[in-house]
């Protein structure tokens, strides 16, 4: 098709990197993925070589231009997301100076402490508490155990920020992903020269900040020519994984938002300003688009408490789900607390831990799955009501994820947060709405000057599942139960 242009989405995610083709209509081709492995040194400690990541992302544009050559070589516009909060640290001839220190990464406690005695604004500057997984602390720790690392620190870059670099030979960072550092002032969307400067640095070391929509760089040309492009690549700012989730699900507008059954939970809603909840634990963040913000809510172990108990029982977790599902009645007589490797939202305490209460002979695990995935209804309750403390009322929410297979889970979640939940229709070729979507549509938007609230519409809706009346005032009554757990258990484990 002479004069067709087309746009990629590359998301540097933890597991893989994954590149997905988009037409200049905003229909998914195809897309490719290549894994990638975290290696954990030390219990607690979780990293990875930012060299893999270069290596998956060349090899999944590889395979894109191997199975679609002539709609990869019509490509003007890469949109770019990825996990966020990953320190990548460069000396000054832009060399790696350690293993790259992940999101999932605890080690960093003892320096967030430090970071909000050093700077006590640091929370209404950030719109975040100060968490190991953030970035500064993980600055802070290399600055205290690794120090003749620290010192050759010339660029501090975030893993998609990396990969663009390798991309463009540039440094530019939008301003989502920069929410997850924790030296950026997010209700200014400008770098935070104070919490720089408790890390000992300043803006020299610090990427330059762009919205997701707006150009940020321009492809190498031997990289172009690689797959066949021939003209100008452009590169958009992108976002940090969950912010291009909300651009490739339509959550751009205040209220509109995405629930996320993965392995770790998100409940994310588009803001039309900054609205903090720190006490909460609400992260407060920039959106990938100009002028948007969003909170989001972290479960650390959704369907991966699903999948532990599955492993643990000797089970499959869709089969378990498939079983809670056929017998069915109404909440379990067990409870679960989630917190399998501690918790983000509403706790905020790494150190918190999974229990199961009102375990009986007639406990089996078909009644601990029910249990587990009410568990992880009432978390994200837990986060939705967190959001609300901040002003925030939800008015359109899609389900995503691998949990998002099983309709009695959509049933308990709907019935908790009493609201209607969709499910999107998958795309012609099979993919998702995910990070690599929405960050095909910002590549889209920056090459084309196009405005990203008309380009990310909500996607078709396949199904979707209301909230139960006949279980309302049931899970009401156990989400109370669940509630008074948390703080009596730790009281006790203290
Ligand atoms: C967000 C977060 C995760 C990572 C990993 O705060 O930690 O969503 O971005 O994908």
């Amino acid at each position: 098709m002479a004069g067709a242009q087309n746009y990629i989405g590359i998301d540097v995610g933890t597991s893989g990197v994954k590149a997905l083709l988009m037409d200049g209509a905003g229909v998914a081709l195809a897309d490719a993925t290549a894994p990638l492995a975290i290696s954990r040194p030390r219990p607690g400690w979780s990293e990875q070589d930012p060299a893999d990541w270069w290596t998956a992302t060349r090899s999944a544009l590889d395979g894109l231009s191997r199975s679609r050559p002539a709609e990869t070589a019509a490509v003007v516009g890469i949109g770019l997301s990825g996990q966020m909060h990953g320190a990548t640290l460069l000396d000054a001839d832009n060399n790696v100076l350690r293993p790259a220190i992940l999101w999932n990464d605890g080690r960093s406690g003892a320096q967030c402490a430090q970071i909000e005695q050093a700077c006590p604004a640091s929370r209404a500057i950030t719109g975040n508490i100060a968490m190991p997984g953030f970035t500064a602390p993980k600055v802070l720790w290399v600055k205290e155990h690794e120090r003749e690392i620290y010192d050759r620190i010339a660029r501090v870059l975030l893993p998609k920020d990396y990969v663009r670099f390798l991309l463009t030979g540039e440094y530019f960072c939008d301003m989502s992903d920069a929410s997850g550092t924790l030296w950026l002032d997010v209700g200014r969307r400008a770098w935070s020269n104070e919490l720089l400067a408790v890390t000992g640095l300043n803006q020299t070391h610090m990427p330059a900040l762009v919205e997701g929509e707006e150009p940020a760089g321009t492809l190498k040309r031997e990289l172009a020519s690689r797959w066949g492009m021939t003209g100008p690549v452009v590169v958009a700012g992108g976002g940090g994984d969950n912010a291009a989730s909300g651009c490739g699900i339509g959550a751009v507008r205040a209220g509109q938002g995405f629930v996320s059954l993965g392995t770790s939970g998100v409940l994310f809603v588009c803001n039309d300003r900054f609205r903090p909840n720190t006490q909460d634990a609400v992260h407060a963040l920039c959106h990938a688009i100009s002028g948007t913000w969003h909170q989001s809510g972290v479960i650390l172990s959704a369907t991966d408490s699903l999948n532990w108990l599955a492993g643990l029982t000797g089970n499959d977790a869709a089969s378990l789900a498939g079983r809670v599902e056929a017998g069915f009645t109404g909440p379990a007589n067990e409870i679960f607390l989630p917190y399998l490797s501690g918790e983000r939202t509403p706790h905020a305490n790494a150190a918190a831990r999974g229990s199961f209460v009102g375990l009986s002979h007639l406990s089996d695990p078909v009644t601990l799955a029910q249990a587990v995935m009410e568990a992880i209804a009432f978390a994200f309750r837990d986060c939705q009501q967190v959001f609300a403390k901040a002003g925030t009322e939800i008015s359109r929410l899609f389900a995503v994820g691998g949990g998002s297979n099983s309709d009695l889970w959509l049933k308990m979640l709907a019935t908790n947060l009493d609201m209607e939940i969709h499910v999107p229709q998958v795309s012609k070729f099979g993919g998702d709405f995910g990070g690599a979507f929405g960050a095909a549509r910002l590549g889209l938007c920056a090459a084309t000057g196009a405005d990203p609230l008309v380009v990310c519409t909500a996607p078709e809706i396949r199904k979707t599942i209301a909230p139960d009346p006949a279980l309302k005032n049931a899970y009401g009554d156990q989400y109370a139960r669940y509630r008074a757990l948390y703080p009596a258990i730790e009281k006790a484990r203290a």
